[in-house]
């Protein structure tokens, strides 16, 4: 791997523990005002420091990021559809790579709809930015997503998207965790982050799937809803980090989340 492409993925995926806690917040390219993202600015900055990277658009990171902060950032360039319109799938490269070089990004993120109508569009639309990214040593994050239409979050389904991504180039690949995702590891020769998903009932719930994923080989986490939609972000970002970076079980890092809270 060439030395630009090698330092930025560092960045993101921490060489001393081989995990990331990613941070996403990009969710308004589609979703417009997400609840507690209203103001991505007050959710964004308290989480800031516990972060190691941060996923997210141009627009928020321009409006709502102090350019000062070192955290890395993960680019979203794919989008032009939202939840309202027709198909969810017909996404195409929304920012160019001259403005993820301008923006100091560590990495640029498309989403890839396998199994749709768009499906050709998407994957070759990742070709393209791999070969783009290769010309400024800036890795691609694929975001295997699942459609609407699709609903389907299967071994399979996610094994093979994971698959496609990495063969096409990306430097790592972004999913969902399913039962039996051992196997998509093992079928992917990148780095694999999951999903958060929408918020689930409890902190523990998300404790103990940033847990399995990681026990499972994840590299890491790449989570919004469950971090940002809990009563107290900076506690649950912190308990997370135990899970990913420390391998600490879901109960002890629930402890560190309970400390933290009472702390607030
Ligand atoms: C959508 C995305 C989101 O960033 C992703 O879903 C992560 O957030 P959450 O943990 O809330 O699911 O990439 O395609």
């Amino acid at each position: 791997m060439d030395w630009g492409m090698k330092n930025r993925l560092s960045q993101i995926i921490k060489p001393e523990t081989g995990h990331t806690v990613m941070l996403a917040v990009d969710h308004g390219y589609f979703l417009g005002p997400t609840s507690k993202l209203e103001d991505a600015q007050k959710t964004i900055e308290p989480l800031l420091p516990y972060a190691d990277a941060l996923m997210l658009t141009r627009g928020i990171l321009r409006s709502s990021v102090d350019p000062e902060s070192a955290v890395p950032v993960v680019l979203r360039v794919s989008g032009g559809t939202s939840i309202i319109g027709k198909d969810l799938s017909n996404e195409e490269i929304t920012t160019s790579m001259e403005e993820a070089v301008r923006l100091n990004a560590a990495a640029v993120a498309l989403s890839i709809f396998v199994g749709t109508d768009y499906e050709r569009q998407t994957l070759v639309n990742l070709s393209s930015l791999v070969d783009r990214g290769m010309e400024y040593g800036i890795p691609v994050l694929a975001v295997t997503a699942v459609g609407k239409e699709l609903g389907k979050r299967d071994v399979r389904f996610l094994s093979l998207s994971c698959r496609i991504a990495a063969e096409l180039g990306a430097s790592f690949v972004k999913t969902y965790y399913c039962d039996e995702f051992e196997k998509v590891v093992e079928g992917c020769p990148v780095p694999v982050v999951i999903a958060g998903g929408p918020k689930l009932e409890t902190e523990l719930d998300a404790l103990k799937l940033a847990n399995d994923a990681i026990q499972k080989g994840a590299t890491g986490v790449d989570m919004g809803r469950n971090i940002w939609q809990s009563k107290f972000p900076v506690p649950m970002i912190k308990s997370v980090r135990a899970v990913v970076h420390e391998k600490a079980s879901p109960e002890e890092a629930l402890e560190i989340f309970k400390k933290s809270k009472s702390e607030t």
